[in-house]
């Protein structure tokens, strides 16, 4: 039999009703039931196939009609809007920054409440999506490395059975592109278009397109009203983006491109979030954002005028108007604080200009803010951080660190550095290198400059620093970052501290993996030694450093514990048995 083209497109319809259909009679008590039960009820009166295809032949003669005045009813079955996605699985890979994994949560959140299965493995997947990087070449690089592979399990499968979606920030960037390649991509979707998700995948499977594409960037979307579908094993912790993009324009960053413009969530609906994770008995939760301590809502209380000094801090620009009105970071993380006292609170990724003083000291009198800073340095040399336009110069820097030395003393500060941007000299360099020497940085993200078309850099520098040279300073910094570490860690013996239970060692079955309030991994034998109350994935545990040779730390559990003890414990106001 030889059937028109659309009544093929609409039979691969016709194959995900039917697994829909077998699907339904599996699925037993779960939210999805009052929905599976409506749908049954419609699909009781479901034609067979041959049934189906006269059906479909019938439906494109009408069509063909519709231009003499016959207007076209869609069979009750195809109904798009009850019937999109239901039994089809959709999984999501990603890849890159925390932001991308938080919105990972949202992307499956936006597929879920269309009636897609959210899957965990690409291999049953009907839809696989990545949600993608651009911040450096080899982030992209292993993005086309895996949409090569995909092409391959596409050829294996018959046309039109597997749809692949490249999302986020390359999507943004390459835009059509990503399309016009080699690499059979059905789909294309910027960080703000989420939501029409599942509207362009239905359009490419009714056969309206071939493929689809929304690159739209926005200035007020903030995902604020989807609750995010958290698919990680890990019960303990969770992220919870507050704003989305960046004003800053780094001149080596492609960020404010992909991501658009800053635009913060509403202080309510991240409040309400926060209650949830609690009640459901998470433990810590990470703040989001790409500027995330650029936050600020404007909320109609907030309308009049502050003449009190706001950001940014003294000795740091802007190449935006700082806003004057609004909720700002501190006064946010003020409210999420109180929501759990027993709920540890982090946040990342800052910028630098972004830390008042009231923060820092919100910081230290808050028990469950972690006293672990990311501030992102990227160079050590003010030349440099003003071609990178970063708005401070080394000396400013060093002022924010000895400040949170003097508030916080016991905060750990890690950073992200870059060697060999455009025209960065041996001397410059050097002044990187003496800086990891002089703050001591507990963590480090180090890259070598990696030109990102469109940005300011691109466009008015030279990348002029050849690759081995490049290596060479990375390698430079990597190696002081970690000689200088290995001092730091060996102070920690000794040490106690509490530690949140995050997992079951991957080396061991007997250990457990956590982490402690300054944001270091500890791992510790899974049981106490002289009690027999179990430990648990979850735990607040009070743990005295042993070893202190490697990155992860080794640490002997003594008791259960919990922020307000551990306070206590800290201002002696507890004892504890040590022995
Ligand atoms: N090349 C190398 N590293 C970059 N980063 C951002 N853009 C680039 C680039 N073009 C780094 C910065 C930033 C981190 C997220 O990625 O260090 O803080
Ligand atoms: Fe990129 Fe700078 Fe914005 Fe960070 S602050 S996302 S480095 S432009």
């Amino acid at each position: 039999m030889i059937l028109q083209r659309s009544v093929c497109r609409n039979l691969n319809k016709f194959r995900n009703l039917y697994s829909f259909r077998q699907y339904s009679t599996i699925a037993s008590t779960n939210e999805n039931t009052l929905k599976i039960e409506n749908i049954k009820n419609k699909l009781k009166d479901a034609p067979n196939l041959s049934e189906f295809i006269k059906l479909e032949q019938q439906k494109n003669t009408k069509i063909d009609e519709k231009d003499n005045g016959e207007v076209y009813i869609p069979p009750p079955y195809l109904r798009n809007s009850e019937i999109t996605g239901e039994g089809r699985r959709v999984y999501v890979e990603s890849y890159g920054c925390q932001m991308n994994f938080a919105d990972t949560e949202v992307i499956n959140s936006i597929m879920k409440s269309s009636g897609y299965q959210i899957t965990d493995s690409d291999s049953n997947a009907d839809v696989i999506f990545l949600n993608t990087c651009a911040i450096r070449e080899n982030a992209e690089s292993k993005i086309w490395g895996r949409l090569s592979e995909l092409r391959a399990q596409k050829r294996k499968l018959k046309n039109g059975q597997l749809l692949v979606g490249v999302l986020g920030c390359m999507a943004e960037r390459l835009k059509q592109k990503l399309l016009e390649s080699e690499m059979k991509v059905d789909l294309v979707v910027g960080p703000d278009a989420y939501r029409s998700l599942p509207s362009l995948l239905s359009a490419i499977e009714d056969g309206e397109q071939q493929t689809a594409i929304n690159v739209m960037l926005s200035a007020d979307e903030t995902y604020a009203d989807i609750a995010p579908v958290r698919t990680s094993q890990n019960s303990v912790s969770a992220y919870v983006s507050i704003m989305r993009g960046c004003n800053n324009m780094c001149s080596y960053c492609i960020v404010p491109f992909t991501r658009g413009k800053e635009r913060s969530r509403p202080v309510q609906s991240i409040l309400e979030e926060v209650k949830q994770l609690s009640e459901q008995g998470y433990k810590e939760i990470t703040l989001l954002g790409q500027n995330v301590n650029s936050y600020n809502y404007l909320e109609e209380e907030h309308h009049v005028e502050n003449t009190e000094k706001r950001l940014p801090r003294d000795g740091f620009n802007t190449i935006y108007k700082s806003p004057k009105k609004g909720v700002t970071f501190t006064q946010l993380i003020d409210q999420v604080s109180l929501v759990d006292p027993e709920m540890r609170i982090r946040f990342t990724s800052p910028h630098p200009k972004d830390f008042p003083d009231d923060l820092l000291h919100l910081i230290k009198e808050r028990p469950n803010i972690c006293k672990s800073l990311h501030i992102p340095a990227q160079s050590g040399n003010s030349n440099v951080l003003k071609n990178m336009r970063r708005g401070y110069t080394r000396e400013s820097y060093i002022e924010l660190i000895n400040t949170i030395r003097r508030v916080l003393p016991e905060a750990t500060i890690s950073s992200d550095f870059i060697s060999g941007f455009c025209h960065e000299t041996e001397e410059e360099h050097l002044d990187t290198l003496s800086l990891l020497e002089y703050v001591k940085f507990d963590h480090a993200f180090m890259f070598y400059y990696s030109l990102r078309e469109k940005t300011h850099a691109h466009r008015t520098m030279k990348d002029d620093v050849p690759l081995d040279v490049k290596s060479k300073r990375l390698q430079q910094v990597v190696d002081t970052f970690y000689r200088v570490l290995k001092q730091n860690t060996h102070k920690e013996i000794g040490k106690k501290h509490l530690v949140l239970i995050d997992r079951i060692s991957k080396r061991s079955d007997k250990h457990y993996i956590g982490r402690t309030d300054t944001n270091k991994k500890v791992i510790i034998p899974n049981h106490f030694k002289d009690s027999a109350e179990p430990i648990n994935v979850g735990d607040y545990v009070l743990v005295e450093i042993e070893d202190g040779s490697e990155i992860t730390l080794k640490g002997n559990p003594i008791m259960k514990s919990s922020i307000e003890h551990f306070q206590q414990y800290q201002h002696k106001k507890v004892m504890i048995n040590e022995n």
